[in-house]
């Protein structure tokens, strides 16, 4: 079979290797891929954003199934060009990929379906937000509507923050037309936890649980970043009252929704979830694997994850049961200097030879295989199984330690807590 898979960071290359764990025959492409990724699949120079190229070049090279990576091109539409086409592909469609999208999208659609998620109001112009500041207690949460690569999120504490806020999404559009809305959301505490879900519209099936630590630095300090590191299972998710709970007052209404609303999402549902006082609540829907979830979610899956999405293709899900290894499995992100900040490139990457078959999955990197520089602020991650999580995270740290380039750097203290 033949397999492309689109997207450029650490979670495409840790599909890849299961791809070909699952199918060590299978003919692997990566789109556009990075420097790593040709070490496991062809790279292919063509942008994501170039839908009608990507779709060709899957004609072409007669794709069986492709395997969409990031948000970007499922927002934009590749799901419909390719069904236009008859190319099998997994991810929902422009229509239904408004649930990673639009954050107004998501919440007009948890109230519709009872959904438990934060009171919200939704603005359409900074004139409207900014009068109907005085109907919110501080804190509370401004959300840019559209995709902002993560950063279009505020907590604010006061009048002033909110205004300054308002001003950067709205006025001087930093996140550009992804502020031509905005959200405001009740602030909820709590635990923080994701759970990501097979869906093929008549069943939603989901993976075993997963921890990701945003915060760049040791204990929760510094900057948000698009993860620092990952661990599976997450004992907070595996409560069975909590996951009686997820599947009653969430999953099974969200997939009442997707079905009431005729989605065509067959593809990956990402559930960020807060677990209150009160209960369960959803802080918000990606419809895409998780990055680093996936690098530490798909080296426990036993159930070949090509079966699986072919399941999810041809609406099969409810055929499938999947099978989890009952080892632990963590995950390191190496960043570069300056990460999440300005960050050094083009240092020059050495891995050695006896690390040839652990788990290393390649984010910001160019060159050949053989010749890799650094290229991005989260280079690779290097994941470990371990039949418990402390020995996962030894093994782990050991490969993190061993591969060597200049200005390395990563937290010390992922997966580093008590059950
Ligand atoms: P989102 O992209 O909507 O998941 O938001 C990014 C991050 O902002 C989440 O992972 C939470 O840490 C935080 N966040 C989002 N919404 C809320 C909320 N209503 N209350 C508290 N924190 C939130
Ligand atoms: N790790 C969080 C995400 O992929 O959105």
């Amino acid at each position: 079979m033949k397999y492309l898979v689109i997207g450029n960071g650490a979670r495409e290359s840790a599909i890849l290797w299961k791809l070909r764990q699952d199918e060590p025959e299978a003919v692997l492409y990566c789109l556009p891929g990075n420097g790593g990724t040709a070490r496991i699949a062809e790279n292919v120079p063509i942008s994501p954003g170039n839908q009608e190229a990507v779709a060709d070049f899957a004609e072409k090279n007669k794709i069986d199934l492709t395997i969409v990576g990031p948000e970007q091109p499922l927002v934009e539409g590749i799901v419909d060009i390719f069904r236009q086409r008859g190319l099998a592909i997994i991810g929902p469609d422009k229509a239904t990929a408004q649930l990673e999208g639009s954050k107004a999208f998501a919440k007009d659609f948890m109230k519709k379906y009872r959904i438990p998620t934060a009171d919200y109001a939704v603005y359409g112009s900074a004139e409207a937000a900014q009068t109907a500041l005085e109907n919110w207690k501080y804190p509370f949460v401004i959300k840019a509507d559209g995709l902002a690569a993560g950063k279009g999120v505020l907590i604010v504490e006061n009048e002033a923050e909110a205004v300054d806020g308002l001003n950067q999404i709205m006025m001087a559009k930093k996140f550009g037309t992804a502020g031509d809305k905005v959200v405001f959301e009740e602030f909820l505490s709590g635990i923080e936890a994701s759970l990501i879900c097979f869906v093929d519209g008549h069943t939603i099936l989901p993976m075993e649980s997963a921890r990701d630590y945003k915060r760049a630095y040791d204990g929760d300090k510094g900057l948000n970043t698009g993860g620092m590191g990952c661990f599976s299972p997450n004992p907070i998710l595996s409560d069975k009252a909590i996951e009686a709970e997820i599947k009653e007052q969430i999953l099974n209404p969200v997939l009442a929704g997707i079905q009431a609303e005729n989605m065509d999402f067959r593809g990956i549902l990402f559930i960020g979830l807060m677990l209150t006082e009160t209960g369960v609540k959803v802080l918000e829907f990606n419809v895409r694997l998780g990055d680093p979830e996936t690098e530490v979610l798909l080296p426990r899956l036993k159930t070949p994850l090509v079966q699986v999405l072919w399941a999810v293709y041809q609406q099969k899900l409810s055929e499938i049961k999947l099978e989890w290894s009952s080892e632990a499995c963590v995950g390191v992100v190496l960043a570069a200097a300056g990460y999440p900040e300005d960050y050094e490139t083009g240092k020059a990457i050495k891995i050695a030879d006896e690390l040839k078959d652990e788990m290393i999955f390649y984010g910001g990197t160019v060159g050949t295989a053989e010749h890799l520089l650094t290229a991005g602020g989260r280079v690779m991650v290097t994941a470990a199984l371990g039949k418990t999580r402390a020995a996962a995270r030894k093994k782990a740290y050991q490969i993190a330690e061993t591969i060597c380039f200049e200005g390395k750097w990563f937290r010390r203290d992922i997966a580093d807590i008590e059950d």
